[in-house]
């Protein structure tokens, strides 16, 4: 049986990071990952490499290109005859997959990661070492890296049927765009792939539990964000409670209730994305006694240390932010922390973004948290409308809010929405993590014409001194 130093489970953004990490820091590595593509190979990357971030980006930019060549008459630029070959467009989708998963692989090599492609399983502990099994092969290490994920949750009342009951995989695979497709959950997934369906011709309908729109984001970003989808033609209904998912015909017939008022709708495909659940099926967490929470999660304190000593978790099956560079900063802390070294994850700045059109991103406390806290703070808000590179652009939706403490004006809050705020607020992030002011950022200097001015004039204004406003 093969001794590793360290055993990481789960090759997606949390462990094939924590196993290229500990590589680096010279300790002997394996990364054990189920994921299987069409030819049976092992394709790294977990959900974000091979049915989520990345997909459903190339999905959004490729529709989003498909929406705005329609409509460049403002720009003076009349395009005729074009034509969606979705084929095409997927495989393209699928082509970027392979060759980030590929790409992977090479990473792994490099840093000497030995890669095992099964489920791992934990066994029994032997000594100072757990023994885990993938397929018929026993492998052993003093420490395991547990990064095996989430899984889509399912409504009971519509399950999944992979062809017209789908979750994220199946909704980024539909053969030819759905006349009229159905969503459940007005979350990121959904708005993100309600958006891609939509510009590819769907007529979208959305249907939200909760009776507010995008509750985590800042209420001003999310007013304008439902104003904007609106104006698309996502057919957004909030506060809507789902009776009855019948797939036995040839579409999907949904009941719900909105308001008082009982209501059907008929759609040719539905997607549901109403958040995901930790996934730890098949691990063994109960061989060794790994502790998971009520609700399934792997229990991890601080330092990201399970029950089990040497044991550690990250990513998805932690909880917290269900994001992929949230993954990956934990399990770089934790392969740097069985090195001996100091890693730790700051959790305050980890930034969202929502990959609409406009984008959303934000980072921080949003207004209402702190009214809620009670936390004094000075607000400055500066809209893309006053932005020439944002009026040269042709997209002046939106706008960016600062948010600083009122007196040591200290960045708590940054939220955007509009053009190309995905790659904005990682400014915002970086001076948050060094722990700069609403006044720093305003007086570094940013070049013109460019988008980021709006970030600059938005933390000026944070101190009354914005200039273009
Ligand atoms: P995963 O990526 O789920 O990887 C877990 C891996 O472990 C999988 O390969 C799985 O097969 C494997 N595994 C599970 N059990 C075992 C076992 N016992 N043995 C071996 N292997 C096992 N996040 C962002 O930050 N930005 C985005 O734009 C974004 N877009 C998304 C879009 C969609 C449609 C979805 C669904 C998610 C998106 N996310 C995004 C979220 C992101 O994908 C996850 O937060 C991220 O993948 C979590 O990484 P992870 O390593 O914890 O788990
Ligand atoms: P989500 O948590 O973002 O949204 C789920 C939505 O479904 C919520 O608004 C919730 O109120 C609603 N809902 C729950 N039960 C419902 C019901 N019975 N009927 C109607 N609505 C119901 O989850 P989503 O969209 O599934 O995405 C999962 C996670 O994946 C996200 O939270 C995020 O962490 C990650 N993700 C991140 C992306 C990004 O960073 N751009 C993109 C896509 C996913």
């Amino acid at each position: 049986m093969e001794n590793f130093d360290v055993i990481v489970v789960g090759g997606g953004p949390g462990g094939y990071v924590a196993a290229i990490r500990a590589g680096q820091l010279g300790l002997k590595t394996a990364c054990i990952d189920a994921w299987t593509n069409k030819e049976g190979g092992m394709s790294l990357g977990g959900t974000c490499l091979n049915v989520g971030c990345i997909p459903s980006k190339a999905m959004l930019d490729a529709s989003e290109k498909y929406e705005m060549i329609q409509h460049l008459d403002d720009v003076g630029i009349t395009v005729d005859g074009v034509k969606l070959d979705l084929g095409k467009m997927v495989a393209k989708k699928e082509s970027v997959v392979t060759k980030l998963t590929g790409g992977i692989g090479f990473l792994m090599k490099k840093n000497k990661v030995t890669t095992l492609h099964g489920y791992g399983r934990f066994v029994r502990k032997d000594g100072d070492n757990y023994v885990l099994a993938v397929g018929d092969q026993e492998v052993s290490a003093k420490h395991v890296i547990v990064a095996t994920g989430s899984a889509p949750r399912e409504l009971p009342i519509a399950p999944f049927d992979g062809d017209k009951i789908v979750e994220n995989a199946g909704a980024l695979a539909f053969s030819e765009v759905p006349k009229r497709l159905g969503v459940i959950g007005a979350g990121v997934i959904g708005l993100e792939l309600g958006s891609v369906w939509r510009r590819l011709g769907a007529e979208v309908t959305v249907l939200e539990a909760m009776p507010a729109f995008l509750a985590a984001a800042d209420q001003d970003v999310a007013k304008e964000a439902l104003k904007e989808f609106k104006k698309q033609g996502l057919d957004l209904h909030l506060g809507v409670k789902i009776d009855k998912v019948d797939a036995s015909g040839a579409g999907v017939a949904i009941s719900y209730v909105e308001g008082d008022a009982a209501q059907t709708l008929q759609v040719d495909k539905l997607i549901v994305a109403i958040g995901r659940v930790p996934y730890t099926k098949g691990l063994g967490a109960e061989a060794v006694g790994l502790k998971l929470s009520d609700r399934g999660f792997i229990e991890v304190d601080a330092h990201l240390r399970t029950n089990l000593p040497n044991v550690y978790a990250v990513g998805d099956v932690v909880g917290g932010a269900m994001l992929a560079h949230k993954a990956e900063e934990e399990g770089i802390a934790v392969a740097e922390l069985i090195a001996g070294q100091a890693g730790h994850v700051n959790y305050d700045v980890v930034p969202w973004v929502i990959y609409t059109s406009p984008e959303i991103a934000w980072v921080g406390a949003t207004e209402q948290t702190l009214k809620e806290k009670g936390v004094a703070y000075k607000a400055g808000k500066f809209p893309f409308a006053a932005n020439g590179r944002a009026l040269g652009h042709n997209d002046t939706r939106g706008f960016i809010k600062v948010l600083s403490d009122a007196k040591t004006d200290k960045l708590l809050g940054v939220h955007m929405i509009g053009p190309n705020v995905s790659e904005l607020v990682a400014e915002a992030v970086a001076h948050m993590e060094y722990g700069g002011s609403a006044e720093d950022l305003g007086r570094t200097i940013h070049a013109h014409p460019t988008l980021s001015e709006v970030l600059k004039e938005a933390s000026l204004g944070a101190n009354k001194m914005a200039i273009h406003a």
